[in-house]
């Protein structure tokens, strides 16, 4: 293994709460990485020498991205969907169908060879950790392989077998939940670590929605839920009573839903990039950061509602649209997601934390909102290992 010197790093973005300010900011820093780990961060000008030297020429050096919430392993596209939508269509939960379809026709290499796509152009974004889930496939066999092929790519592995009812139980809503919750559940858990379901009208109610979590925590899957998106409903407040790592989108929330988020343990994870792609009304982040809750940024990367995978336009739209300072919205894009997904070892540079880090070209974080639309990735590691 050999050591690696990033100095001369204007702006550097710790998170480390021993810091002053939310992002733990060092300016004139400097970091040591050796082999997939931070060994050393502080002042340029007390750190100690390595075998390689990086000049950063005074730009911000950043945590990796942390994508809490991505739908990747699907085929085909939803270009006239949003054509319609942008031309006065609503969205609805049923558009799923659309890709389930071209999903369950792909084979395994097409699935495999898509999903490398979206995770490479991620990572050329500054995306170091991205969860990945299943759901458009509904049946046994296509939800199964989605995880399995999920699980090649990465850690973060969601069972979404509860995306929407599959077409063939359409009549029979039931039957479907007794799927997802035993034979589905038996096939996906192996190759899954978490369990979602898309609690919304259109899709599951409350009911279907904590029999699905619950057998997935039966199973040693840990519970998120797509909650409150397009209507108020009662996935937030099952989302937090069940201990869930988070509630995502949170578009609509009563002030109950905002208190038991800010009390418990739950994440909220916004999306913007669905309020945009679906014209729909911003989540109020203001609001939620004024209560005291966790918030955490994600792309929401899928065809129909959110096809984009870059942090770096989410965090520009919520500090445009959101309320959030630019300084809240790199924290929720790093260290928020990092607590969604209940990682310790990503979401912020210290002695220990894994090397994913994000060299800017722009001196400063804020850049990010402050430059929307302009590609600002100099170079990229993940696990230390230099990706772009
Ligand atoms: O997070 N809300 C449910 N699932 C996705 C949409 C998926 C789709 O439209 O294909 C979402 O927005
Ligand atoms: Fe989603």
């Amino acid at each position: 293994m050999s050591s690696t010197l990033i100095t001369n790093i204007g702006s550097l973005v710790t998170n480390d709460p021993s810091r002053p300010g939310l992002l733990g900011t060092v300016e004139r820093a400097a970091v040591v990485i050796d082999g997939s780990v931070v060994t050393w961060t502080g002042a340029a000008a007390d750190a100690p020498a390595a075998d390689q030297r990086i000049d950063a020429e005074g730009r911000a050096l950043l945590p990796g991205f942390v994508d809490s919430h991505a739908h990747l392993v699907f085929a085909g596209d939803r270009t006239a969907e949003f054509n319609a939508r942008m031309s006065g269509q609503a969205y609805t939960a049923g558009g799923i169908r659309t890709t389930v379809a071209a999903t369950r026709a792909a084979g395994d290499a097409e699935l495999d060879a898509n999903l490398a796509r979206f995770v490479a152009e991620a990572l050329r974004q500054g995306t170091t950790t991205i969860e990945c889930k299943s759901g458009y496939g509904l049946t046994v066999a296509d939800e199964a392989r989605a995880l399995r092929i999920a699980a090649a790519h990465t850690a973060e592995t969601t069972y979404l077998g509860a995306h929407v009812v599959a077409p063939e139980y359409a009549d029979d809503p039931a039957g479907y939940v007794d799927l997802v919750t035993g034979e589905m559940l038996d096939a996906c858990a192996p190759h899954a670590r978490w369990v979602d379901v898309f609690c919304e009208t259109g899709a599951f109610d409350g009911d279907q929605a904590r029999a699905v979590l619950t057998a997935g925590i039966k199973r040693g899957l840990i519970p998120r839920v797509h909650a409150n998106q397009l209507s108020y409903g009662p996935g937030v407040q099952l989302a937090v009573e069940l201990g869930a790592a988070s509630a995502d989108h949170c578009t609509h929330l009563t002030d109950a839903d905002v208190s038991a988020l800010a009390e418990g343990e739950t994440v909220a994870t916004l999306l913007p990039g669905a309020e945009f792609s679906t014209r729909a009304p911003y989540p109020d982040a203001r609001r939620l950061l004024a209560a005291g809750a966790t918030v955490a940024l994600s792309t929401d990367c899928n065809p129909g509602s959110s096809f984009t995978s870059s942090m770096a336009f989410c965090i520009a739209v919520a500090v445009r649209e959101m309320g959030m300072t630019p300084d809240e919205a790199v924290h929720a894009a790093t260290a928020g997601g990092a607590r969604a997904l209940r990682r310790t070892d990503v979401g912020h540079i210290a002695p220990g934390a894994r090397a994913d880090l994000l060299l800017l070209d722009a001196p400063s974080p804020v850049h990010l909102a402050y430059r929307p639309g302009v590609p600002l990735t100099a170079a990229v590691w993940r696990a230390g290992v230099r990706e772009v």
